[in-house]
């Protein structure tokens, strides 16, 4: 399987490029490198501070004739603190403007949280815009916009829980075609998955591969590594194409030549029923991104996952 077929009818590409932390003067490259290699699909948001960079490799990538611009599916995100009514469409333009595009094929609302304008990471009390004053629904509502005016082909949600999709869902507005969350066998989301499934939202796992932060390294995780021996196979590619056979999209990150070579060789990995068990045992809810640091009970954010 090499696309997922999204609640918009339009063919969302399995496996994709992560842009997160690809450092200025390497992003352009590994753009360039993944659409050689095959690659359909570049996973981009706001906050990664590298758009211009992937819209100049895009470009580059259709002057010359690698790849045309409706065989590619380009995800963004909308920073937290663009939620206002009136900030959703000029980040959005912004976006497309950065990427050298006309149109979106995937816009993710990115994280279930306001916050003020220019700030990134939240810290101090400020930085938060109350649920109350923008609730998640008026950010949708205006991100139902952009998909109506053909800003983008789909809209979506990223970092979302069950009781935040049905915030979205329960209104009646547009379902969601995405949830892009953290996914991997420590964090195996089988109830989100399934809850996503039941609403006809497709899912993204990011940190396919464990994201590589403090914590441990799940590449070098004892049942992945045997398993990764035995079908002479990477670790890397074990992770993916255990997503890949659930039918998971993964965003797999790389600025390496040989390593998105290898990623997206996952593609022709099979495990069989035996060790897709084993991965599946693994699951420990453990997260690299624990979603704390967007936490603010007095201005109405609780738990985030
Ligand atoms: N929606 C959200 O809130 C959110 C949050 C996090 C990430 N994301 C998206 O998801 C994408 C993937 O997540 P991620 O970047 O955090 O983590 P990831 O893809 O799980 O891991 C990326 C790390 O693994 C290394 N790597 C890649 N391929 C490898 C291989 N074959 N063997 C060994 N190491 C390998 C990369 O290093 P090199 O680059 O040096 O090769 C990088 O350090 C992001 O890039 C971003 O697009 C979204």
């Amino acid at each position: 399987m090499k696309n997922i077929t999204l609640n918009t009818e339009a063919q969302m590409p399995i496996i994709g490029l992560g842009t997160f932390l690809a450092a200025p003067g390497e992003t352009y490259q590994a753009v360039r490198w993944a659409i050689k290699l095959g690659y359909k699909h570049i996973d981009c948001a706001a906050a990664y501070g590298n758009q211009t960079e992937v819209g100049q490799a895009l470009h580059d990538a259709f002057a010359e004739g690698d790849i045309k611009r409706e065989e590619i599916f380009v995800t963004s995100k909308l920073w937290n603190d663009s939620h206002a009514v009136e900030d959703v469409r000029p980040a959005c333009e912004q976006t497309l403007k950065e990427l050298q595009l006309d149109y979106l094929d995937l816009y993710l609302m990115h994280w279930p949280v306001a916050q003020t304008k220019g700030t990134g990471m939240p810290k101090n009390d400020e930085d938060w815009i109350p649920l109350s004053q923008i609730p998640l629904w008026e950010t949708w509502a205006e991100m139902e916009k952009l998909y109506n005016d053909g800003l983008t082909k789909a809209i979506g949600v990223s970092n979302f829980n069950e009781a935040n999709l049905n915030l979205l869902i329960e209104k009646d507005q547009v379902v969601p075609a995405v949830n892009q969350v953290e996914c991997h066998p420590l964090l195996n989301q089988n109830e989100l998955i399934a809850f996503c499934r039941k609403n006809n939202i497709a899912v993204t796992a990011y940190a396919p591969l464990g994201a590589q932060r403090s914590g441990g390294s799940l590449l070098e995780n004892n049942v992945v590594a045997d398993i990764a021996r035995r079908t002479k196979a990477t670790p890397a590619q074990v992770l993916l194409a255990w997503q890949l056979q659930r039918g998971i999209i993964v965003i797999p990150k790389s600025v390496h030549e040989d390593r998105i070579r290898e990623n997206y060789a996952s593609l022709v990995v099979e495990l069989d029923a035996a060790d897709i068990r084993r991965l599946d045992e693994l699951n420990e809810n453990h997260r690299f991104f624990d979603g704390s640091a967007f936490e603010n009970p007095a201005k109405g954010y609780d738990k985030i996952f």
